[in-house]
């Protein structure tokens, strides 16, 4: 059982793709050297890989580190004669400058919600005395529009974003903060920062998506808050129902961050 199992990355994959800001995965690769090695960390199964590879253009060479080997050998099988990569089994805690010493930009989707203010930090620091071009996408922002909205959305919303802050293997984790702190570090340190909201937008197309996102937000709110298990299970309840009939539709808010030195 790995941590983020591979049908949760496939189940959100559309729905990343269609969220990304691709106006700003532009400008990250055209702040790129020619034929550049752009180091993907907490790679996954190659999503992030893929959706800028297009971009990047034909020189372009992908380092893919992540601590799943298990997901790492879908990554390899989806993007092999594709184009020039490598993938790296590998632990970002232990050793982020090993993994990027040779890089010429860093990027990374789904992740930076997951990292400690002080990992990131260290990863700033070594980004601006190399001046590397950094790209994060899919940052949660901790936004959640629901449609119809319910009157414990924000009781178990708070909780949620508790059990996002916890630590998830890089000591205490930014959760919903990241944006707003990898903004904050970043721009301190000198960088050229943008942001562009990159939200899921989940409608009758995404039952599936829905289902276990609810689900999990459910889950994570009674870790949360055990003493309100009662208020999380009927709240999940009645948005079961509203997903059965079709009725929810859910806004969740990310940000893509590009920073330029
Ligand atoms: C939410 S998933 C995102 C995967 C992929 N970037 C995507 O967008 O589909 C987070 C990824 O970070 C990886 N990860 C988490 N902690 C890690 C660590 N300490 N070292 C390396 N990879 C890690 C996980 O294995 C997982 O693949």
């Amino acid at each position: 059982m790995t941590g983020f199992p591979p049908d949760w990355l496939a189940l959100r994959a559309p729905f990343d793709g269609r969220a990304r800001d691709k106006a700003l995965a532009r400008k990250f690769v055209a702040a790129l050297p020619r034929s550049p090695l752009i180091v993907d960390l907490g790679a996954g199964t190659g999503a992030n890989v893929l959706a800028l590879a297009p971009l990047a253009g034909p020189g372009a060479r992908f380092r893919l580190i992540d601590n799943d080997r298990a997901l790492l050998e879908i990554a390899e099988a989806r993007l092999a004669g594709s184009m020039p990569f490598e993938v790296v089994p590998g632990d970002l805690v232990r050793d982020i400058e090993g993994a990027t010493a040779d890089a010429d930009g860093i990027t990374a989707s789904a992740l930076m919600d997951l990292v400690s203010e002080r990992w990131f930090d260290a990863l700033a620091a070594l980004a601006v005395s190399r001046h590397l071009p950094l790209f994060f996408t899919l940052t949660v922002d901790g936004r959640h529009e629901l449609t119809p909205a319910d009157g414990d959305d924000g009781r178990i919303f708070a909780a949620f974003a508790r059990d996002q802050r916890r630590d998830k293997g890089f000591g205490l984790a930014l959760g919903p903060d990241a944006p707003r702190h990898m903004q904050d570090r970043l721009r301190t340190l000198g960088a050229r920062v943008s942001l562009a909201d990159s939200d899921w937008k989940i409608g009758g197309d995404g039952r599936e998506l829905m289902v276990a996102f609810i689900a999990g937000v459910a889950e994570a709110a009674v870790r949360a808050a055990p003493a309100d298990a009662a208020t999380s299970a009927s709240w999940l309840a009645r948005r079961q129902k509203q997903i059965d009939d079709g009725s929810l539709s859910l806004t969740v808010g990310h940000q893509d961050l590009l920073a330029l030195w």
